[in-house]
Formats: structure tokens, sequence, C-alpha cells
């Protein structure tokens, strides 16, 4: 195969995860000709000094516009290539009509729509667990050949973010380190399920290298990560880290109880169902791979355990 991206845009570049993406592709901005981002008018007000320095230090083009408007979208495609898109949660539909309008581009090949978590078809269970639906339905769509005739697809498939997962976020039994407190809960009985997870920085390396390697990464579920650790080898890490000792406050939370959880969040009606049903599919082992596919893509170098736990540590001093 002889395409490689020159002209790639980007949707929510500025955004959690979309932000290190775009930080990775302009590590290496000498590969590419243009690179594009299609931007909100609240991220140009709110954001105006790093959207100066990308188009400023980078030639990063800046289009601001609603990417629910066809028009505009068609417009920004013009000369494109490859589009990515770090959309968040909340606008994971709003992808369909820009998947259709990449197809009907002349020029787009290639997209890669908002994924970098876990796997929405890891089993046969994950077509019916509710926070992948709207996931799944863009890549029905992305597979459909007869609507989508034209336009490669890649999904990178990262697993949870080591980042995030390392903190406490909402409720203890959801599970996190706080170094401060030297206060843990890991998740499964005794903290020996394994789990891989991604950093946020090999997000975008990993992105950046399929990319790279288009040959590998066309019309593909790449299952990539920066490491397997289980809850009890990362506590070890922590307890290393911090002076050795063990740490007084570390509970567990089981399967069972976050299964309990998630139910009562979903029957409540509460924002934080989807991270314990995210939670619950992580435990259960749902982010496990026979072979992950990072050498498909030139196998780059990634983060450590060790790395995670120095910046968490780091942070909270
Ligand atoms: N693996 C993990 O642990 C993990 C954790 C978090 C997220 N993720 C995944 O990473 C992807 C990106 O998530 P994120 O947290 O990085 O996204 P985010 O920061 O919440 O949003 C990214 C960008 O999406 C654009 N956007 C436009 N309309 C939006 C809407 N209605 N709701 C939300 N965003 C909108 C905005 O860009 P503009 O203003 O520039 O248009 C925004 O800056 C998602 O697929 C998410 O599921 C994975």
């Amino acid at each position: 195969m002889s395409f490689q991206p020159k002209n790639v845009l980007f949707f929510g570049a500025t955004g959690a995860i979309g932000s290190y993406i775009l930080d990775a592709v302009l590590s290496a901005r000498a590969e590419f000709d243009r690179l594009v981002i299609f931007t909100s008018q609240t991220t140009v007000q709110n954001k105006s000094t790093l959207l100066a320095d990308l188009k400023e230090k980078y030639k990063v083009e800046v289009i601001v516009g609603d990417i629910q408007d066809e028009d505009a979208v068609k417009k920004a495609y013009e000369g494109i290539d490859t589009v990515v898109s770090a959309v968040g949660r909340g606008a994971i539909a709003t992808q369909l009509p820009l998947i259709r309008l990449a197809n009907a581009s002349p020029s787009v090949k290639w997209f890669f729509p908002s994924e970098y978590g876990t796997d929405v078809a890891y089993s046969p269970a994950s077509a019916s667990e509710k926070p992948h639906q709207q996931k799944l339905k863009v890549r029905a769509l992305l597979e459909n050949k007869t609507e989508v005739p034209d336009l490669a697809y890649t999904y990178v498939v990262t697993g949870p973010f080591a980042d995030y997962y390392v903190r406490f976020s909402g409720a203890r039994e959801a599970g996190g380190w706080d170094v401060k407190n030297k206060k843990a809960t890991l998740l499964s009985d005794r903290g020996e399920s394994k789990i891989s997870l991604t950093t946020m920085k090999d997000v975008g390396i990993l992105t950046l290298a399929a990319l790279r390697h288009p040959a590998a990464a066309f019309n593909k579920a790449l299952r990539v990560n920066s490491f397997t650790t289980t809850p009890a080898e990362i506590q070890a890490e922590f307890e290393r880290q911090t002076g050795g000792q063990p740490w007084s406050d570390v509970t567990y939370t089981s399967l069972e109880t976050l299964r309990q959880s998630e139910a009562a969040a979903w029957e409540s009606g509460s924002p934080a169902a989807t991270v314990w049903t995210l939670r619950r599919i992580w435990t259960e082992g749902g982010t496990l791979y026979e072979q992950r596919d990072n050498a498909l893509i030139g196998e780059p170098a990634m983060q450590t355990l060790t790395d995670v736990v120095s910046e968490a540590v780091r942070q909270a001093s």
C-alpha cells in the first residue's frame, strides 16, 4: 500500500485525550503537510493561548465551527486524507454524520473514531453493555460497506488510562490510590485480577504509530497497551516509592460489590453508572488479550508502572 497520511484533521484535539494525541503528532510535525484542528467557539474562548501557540509554533490550521454543521465540515475536509476524532463521550453519536461526510469526500481515505478505551466488541456480552452502545453504532457504520464503501477505519483500543486508574475519582469503592493519605482501594477480592492499562501519553504515541503504519492499521481494532499489571502490583509499587512500608488504609472492592453498585447506579439514573460498569468490565478481565498489537505498528517505547506511580507520587508532593 502506498498511502501515507499527510493532511490530517482532528476533532476534539484540545480535549483530555485529544491533547495527548495532538502532542504526539506534533512531535513528528515534519512527517505531515497539513495538520488541521476543527474546534468549537467555546474552545476558542477558553483555550486561546494554546490555539495561538499551535498556529504560531507548529503551523496548525484552526477551523472554528460546529461539528453538526455539515457545510462547515465538508469545507474542512477539503484536501484532508485522514480524520482523527477524539470527541468526548457525550459527542460519540455526532461522529455518524462526520463519517458519512468523510466517505463522500473525494480526499478523505481514513477515519479514526473516538475510541481510546475499553474494547466495545471484546466478547459477545459487550453488545449489551450500556456504555458501549454509541461506540458500537459508530463501528457498525464504519464497517457497513454499502453505506460507507470508501473509507478505511482504525479503532485505537487502549483499555483504561493508567493515569486515571491510579486516582480516586468518585466513590471510594470504585477504586484508586491516595498518596497523601496512604489510602487505597483495590478492585477484586485480593487485588490479583490482571488489568491492561495505557498511559495518556502512550495513547498519543500509539495513535501516531498507527498513523505511521496504515497497511497494518487499516480496517482494524488495534488492541494496544502500555503494560499489564494487577491492583496488588500497583499497591506494592506505591509502597515501594513512598518509603517501603505497608499503607495502613487499604480496602478491596469485590466483583460482587461492583455489580451491586453498578445496578444501583443505573437504577437511580446516577451519572456514575458508566464508571461502575466500566470498572466491573475491567475487573472481570475485559481488558486482557492473548496478544497485544503494539508490534504491528512498530512497537513504540511505552511507559511503565514505575513511571505512572512516580508521576502520581510527584503530583501528591
Ligand atoms: N480509557 C479511558 O480510561 C478513557 C477515559 C476518558 C475518556 N476516554 C475516551 O476518550 C475519548 C475522548 O474523551 P475525552 O475525555 O478526552 O473527551 P473530552 O475532553 O470530554 O472532550 C473532547 C472534545 O470533544 C469535543 N466535543 C464536542 N461536542 C462535545 C460534546 N457534546 N460532549 C463532549 N465533547 C464534545 C470538544 O472539542 P471542541 O470544543 O474542540 O469541539 C471537547 O474538547 C472518548 O471516546 C472517551 O470514551 C477513555
